[in-house]
């Protein structure tokens, strides 16, 4: 699956924002590239507070991006071209300028519109304490107070994110009921499935307790055990009856978890076979460039699934990570937050070659595969975008400390030596300024260099749909010396990774189908992945 972010894929009309029109041109390019199908961030009416997962209509298509005849021509081509369309759902929140909230504000402390968020009334003498310690994701406190209609500070409502993403409340039936129109909505008009944003947050600890952060007020979901406002056992209830939903419609419609949790084995209780059907793999995107412990979290993986039954996903990036190929040229190639790492220099030459051999090994394991638009291409984090540009809220909310998640977030290069890279036509100035030395990292300069990253993605695709072992549900370890992964996949294929300081020899039975760097001879140096099959 491809990963587009819409505002930053490809302009049709010469605004500087992407669109959908855009995308539809760009479609062949991406059934070319050989992915199965695409999952689109959110394409709704949204003032971008949060990038558009501040989403302020569920069933219509923000103006910057066309149309909802747009969509349809994007669902409809797509599917010409065999490829499968996933879109994002937001329902842990709406915008604060959704109707729905607009009208909680106006209608008062008790109300039901009220009763569609979490409202509450703060502790204190005159109420100025929040209702608990929650916090949010992007930082600061987890609610905000709200002015009643006397003019005077009023009620607080909770928000795991931005002060301008109220938390629904899942609990309230007119919410699920809502949600199952707008699920209907979108299934009717032909996609595929949904890509489920932030599924843990939906539930919520009866009585809302404080949580128990220990000493690092961080959002570090990928850690947190028993939380009362993520990954609440409630939480399951609500995907039952979307899968019910789902199951009801004619072809293969998918639900698509981001549920970042504290283990596989939490992950696997969203996707029990009357759930969601698959799940980002964020305990393996977060890994080290560490040999052993990629191999442990593979594993665990699918150790994981198995008594589920749920097929694997193996993703590196997407729309809020960093860029492999900076991270992977970083001391700190793990990342538990969006801000580990952040500020650090970075080997651009030795991320790229780690880049390169960290995609080839996430397209041999078994399994479905995530890639986000321009980790083809190889592009880098721009760490150095001016503060002026910047976007995300993080930045906003941690007072500038943390520049956020702008820099994995600007417009693609498509062609040409100069910006906007053919990204809009007219030479018109894209959202976020590219770098000038994306040109030689434009589509078009790409698909004239054998040894480009975008090379080296068309041929991994390519051979995965070709050598059929490469798809086989098995995976067996072999025996392997120290930082290097070495696996059979059905049979007659085989990976082998070497993340160890030296070089070392290939099997001689063995021929190399694919390499991440030109080889020399039998040996495969430090940082590099080859593919291999048996010789006849
Ligand atoms: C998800 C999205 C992210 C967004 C957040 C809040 O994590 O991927 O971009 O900021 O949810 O909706």
């Amino acid at each position: 699956m491809y990963e587009v972010y819409p505002r930053s894929f490809a302009d049709s009309d010469g605004d500087g924002d992407g669109d959908l029109e855009g995308l539809r041109q760009r479609l062949p390019y991406l059934a070319e590239l050989g992915v199965d199908g695409i999952w689109i961030a959110p394409w709704y009416p949204s003032p971008m507070a949060d990038g558009g997962y501040d989403v302020s209509d569920f069933c219509g298509i923000h103006p910057m991006f066309g149309t909802l005849d747009d969509a349809d021509a994007v669902v409809r081509e797509a599917h010409q071209l065999g490829l499968k369309v996933i879109i994002d759902i937001v329902p842990n929140h709406t915008s604060d300028q959704h109707p729905w909230f607009q009208a909680a504000l106006a209608a008062g402390p008790g109300s039901p519109e009220r009763g569609r968020y979490l409202f509450r009334d703060g502790r204190g003498e005159s109420g100025e304490v929040p209702p608990n310690n929650w916090i949010s994701c992007f930082g600061g406190h987890g609610w905000t107070r709200v002015v009643e209609g006397d003019g005077r500070p009023g009620q607080w409502y909770q928000h795991s994110f931005a002060s301008e993403q109220p938390d629904l409340n899942w609990a309230n039936e007119a919410v699920l009921a809502a949600f199952d129109d707008i699920i209907r909505f979108w299934l009717d008009r032909g996609v595929d499935g949904l890509r489920v944003d932030a599924a843990p947050a939906l539930a919520k600890a009866a009585g809302l307790p404080d949580a128990d952060y220990g000493g690092d007020l961080r959002f570090l979901t990928l850690e947190w055990i028993g939380n009362p406002h993520w990954d609440v056992d409630d939480v399951h209830s609500i995907f039952r009856r979307w899968r019910a939903l789902g199951d009801a419609y004619e072809g293969d419609r998918v639900f698509v978890a981001e549920a970042v949790v504290s283990s596989a084995e939490r992950l696997s209780h969203y996707l029990r076979s009357d759930e969601l059907h698959s799940a980002f793999n964020f305990q393996y995107m977060k890994s080290a460039w560490d040999a052993g412990v990629l191999r442990d979290v593979v594993e665990e993986t699918l150790a994981a699934l198995a008594p589920v039954g749920a097929p694997a996903t193996w993703v590196l990036t997407s729309h809020d990570e960093v860029r492999p190929v900076t991270r992977y040229g970083r001391r700190t190639t793990s990342s538990a937050h969006f801000a580990d790492g952040e500020g650090e220099t970075s080997d651009r030459a030795l991320g790229t070659r780690r880049a390169r051999a960290a995609a080839m090994l996430m397209l041999a394991l078994p399994g479905g595969a995530y890639i986000y638009q321009g980790e083809e291409l190889g592009l880098p984090q721009v760490d150095d975008l001016p503060a002026i540009v910047l976007q995300d809220p993080v930045f906003k909310r941690s007072g500038g400390a943390v520049r956020g998640r702008d820099g994995c977030r600007v417009p693609l290069p498509w062609s040409g030596a100069q910006t906007p890279f053919g990204f809009s036509p007219g030479g018109a100035r894209p959202w976020l300024p590219q770098p000038v030395e994306w040109a030689e990292l434009t589509v078009e300069a790409e698909s004239a260099d054998p040894d480009s990253m975008l090379a080296l993605y068309r041929n991994a695709l390519r051979l995965r749909h070709d050598v059929g072992e490469l798809r086989a549900d098995e995976i067996a370890w072999r025996e392997a010396p120290d930082g290097v992964l070495d696996f059979d996949r059905g049979g007659g294929a085989r990976c082998v990774v070497n993340i160890s300081g030296s070089a070392i020899e290939l099997d001689p039975e063995y021929t190399v189908l694919l390499s991440s760097v030109p080889l020399e001879g039998e040996a495969l140096p430090p940082d590099a992945t080859a593919w291999l099959v048996r010789r006849a």
